[in-house]
């Protein structure tokens, strides 16, 4: 089955071909550099670009795979959660494309999408996991979201645990705008953080005894605020050296792996899955993964990733896997025209 999905849910404009779960051509168009001097994702921006660039890469997405919009046989688009009016130029060219065309239309949950990118297939037809072995458990790190969804069977989602304030990505690039290194923080400081040391210094981890399955993260980031701020009163020429940058990096990181690390191992244990799925753009880390795969070794579940960093973060060859499998669970739009995005859509 040929499908075509679209993503405009936050800050990437992004278009896929597939022919099931196997990708003919995801492009994706970062904007990255109109939202980087604001220091974060600005929606009207956002929406502005999604709205001049969808048309383009859609054609140049079709291109790539060598298909026709008349040999479309399926439309998938993500409905939400993200930027409402972001998520708006997605939906409705989606809506438009259904209808004109007379084939049907899957709406994606965004999360679902970061799942089921584990299972999309390069062009040599390989996929981390050819399918679910529930239960499983997924693990979802990006900007707006952290959490962990237990997979009863496919397509059947549960959030056992989740952040009760700032998601992980988000504590990645607050901690970069506090140190002054630039947006999105996630990528510059994990980079940093590898030359650092991370017992430089002690850093609290929340909810490291409450009895759930919730992570927390905006005390560990004013923590590094705190901490950023002493330092800088006790120099010479008020600030940071370049070695406590790098300190607070890896410090800041380890902390985090580790509360993450702490609950992972918790529901692992709790749930008795088989497997991990991992997803979100903090999943492109490959520290992360690596202190992922260390804490689980000994339970001996398997630990799975996308295989290309691009499938970490935001695109829609993962909306056209999910879109896939919804559409195998008879799960299509009914009423086109009815169809709204909803930004605070829940797995
Ligand atoms: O999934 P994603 O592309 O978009 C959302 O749906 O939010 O995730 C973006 C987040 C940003 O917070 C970014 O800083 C973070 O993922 N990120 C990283 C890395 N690459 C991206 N965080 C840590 N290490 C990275 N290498
Ligand atoms: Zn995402």
């Amino acid at each position: 089955m040929t499908i075509l999905a679209i993503d405009t849910s936050c800050d990437e404009t992004s278009v896929a071909i597939s022919d099931d779960e196997l990708i003919l051509a995801n492009v994706i168009s970062s904007q990255i550099q109109l939202h980087r001097k604001w220091g974060g994702v600005v929606p009207a921006i956002a929406q502005r670009a999604h709205k001049e660039r969808l048309e383009p890469i859609i054609k140049e997405a079709l291109r790539r795979a060598r298909v026709k919009l008349n040999d479309i046989e399926l439309f998938a688009v993500t409905y939400g959660p993200g930027l409402a009016i972001a998520l708006e130029v997605g939906v409705a060219k989606a809506k438009a494309l259904a209808q004109h065309y007379r084939q049907p239309l899957v709406a994606v949950n965004h999360m679902a999408g970061h799942i089921y990118a584990n299972l999309a297939k390069n062009k040599y037809g390989k996929a981390p996991i050819q399918k679910i072995e529930s239960p499983a458990l997924a693990l979802l790190v990006s900007g707006g979201h952290t959490e962990l969804v237990l997979i009863k069977s496919e397509g059947d989602f549960t959030i056992i645990g989740q952040t009760l304030d700032d998601a992980m990505g988000e504590a990645y690039d607050k901690v970069a705008k506090m140190l002054g290194l630039g947006y999105p923080g996630g990528p510059i400081v994990a980079k940093l953080a590898k030359t650092g040391n991370p017992y430089a210094y002690d850093l609290p981890i929340a909810m490291k005894d409450s009895g759930d399955l919730n992570f927390s993260f905006s005390g560990l980031k004013t923590a590094v605020l705190y901490l950023s701020k002493g330092l800088i009163d006790n120099s010479h020429d008020r600030r940071l050296s370049k070695q406590q940058i790098v300190d607070l990096a890896a410090s800041f990181q380890r902390v985090a792996f580790e509360s993450v690390k702490l609950k992972l191992t918790q529901a692992v244990r709790q749930y008795g899955v088989k497997q991990v799925l991992l997803g979100g753009g903090v999943i492109a880390n490959t520290d992360f993964r690596r202190a992922i795969r260390v804490a689980l070794k000994p339970l001996g579940v398997t630990v799975i990733y996308p295989n290309l960093k691009k499938l970490c973060t935001d695109n829609a060859a993962m909306i056209a896997v999910a879109g896939y499998y919804q559409f195998q669970r008879g799960e299509i739009v009914r009423h086109i025209a009815k169809l709204d995005r909803d930004p605070i859509a829940s797995l």
